[in-house]
């Protein structure tokens, strides 16, 4: 491992690949969700428009998914809390997932940019709350009764990523930035390691299955599994620190 001598803040992105050997799919590898699903059929306000009731199966199978397969944290998402326990300069997690094992597995500071699945949003009165079961169209919101607004709590394509002014300054402030997961395609994430090198002189890492699109910009790198590549790196890390 290079050279991290300082104990500033860490910020964490984490995608997908964190969650695929919990037994979670991904979205871009060739047995990820977009090559069973078209995105607009699924994730664009368009599509709930057109077919709200099909927009929410999509989301009522990931939900059903997770819960009757059991799907638990794994050996990445728990460094990532050894991480946050020990590092003294502070560590913020952003995840672009939309499942819960960041929390499961213990992490508290966590930024869930793209929403949660097990969450509803009420587009009529803003209210928000978890909702793991199925949901239809039919459903009326516990905050305001009314019927016909509910959606699950997720970003979708064309929206803004929730809560970009806090991960802004967190990610020029931080003294490392580590991208694990995720391919590097869809922005803002994918433009995180842009700002992060224009603005800082963070170190920047991935660490991924294989090079992301935006893996030239990486000043480290460590490829292969998350749950073999995260705990040794967060380990290298806390010892180099000694903390
Ligand atoms: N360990 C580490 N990385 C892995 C693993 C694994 N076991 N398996 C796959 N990967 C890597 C892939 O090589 C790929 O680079 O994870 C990445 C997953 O990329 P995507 O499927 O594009 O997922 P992500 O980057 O999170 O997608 C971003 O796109 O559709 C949207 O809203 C959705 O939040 C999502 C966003």
């Amino acid at each position: 491992m290079a050279d991290f001598s300082h104990n500033g803040p860490i910020v964490i992105l984490t995608g997908a690949g964190i969650s695929r050997e919990s037994g979670l799919s991904t979205f871009r590898d060739s047995d990820g969700l977009w090559a069973q699903y078209n995105i607009e059929d699924v994730a664009t306000p368009q599509a709930f428009a057109r077919n709200p009731q099909g927009v929410h199966e999509f989301y009522n199978l990931r939900r059903r998914f997770m819960s009757e397969k059991d799907i638990r944290p794994n050996a990445a998402h728990h460094a990532l809390v050894r991480l946050e326990r020990d590092w003294p300069g502070g560590v913020l997690i952003i995840t672009q997932n939309i499942d819960d094992l960041h929390e499961q597995a213990g992490s508290k500071n966590l930024i869930h940019m793209h929403g949660q699945c097990n969450q509803v949003l009420c587009s009529l009165c803003g209210d928000v709350r978890h909702s793991p079961g199925d949901l239809f169209t039919d459903h009326i919101c516990k905050a305001c009764n009314q019927a016909g607004g509910l959606r699950p709590n997720v970003v979708w394509f064309g929206e803004t990523p929730y809560h970009m002014d806090r991960i802004a300054q967190a990610l020029v402030g931080c003294g490392l930035f580590i991208s694990i997961g995720t391919s590097g395609t869809v922005y803002p994430a994918a433009g995180f390691v842009d700002l992060v090198s224009s603005t800082s002189k963070a170190r920047i890492v991935e660490l991924n299955l294989e090079p992301s699109k935006g893996a030239n910009q990486y000043t480290q790198a460590y490829y292969g599994p998350a749950s073999e590549v995260v705990p040794v790196f967060i380990e290298d890390l806390l010892a180099l620190c000694d903390v």
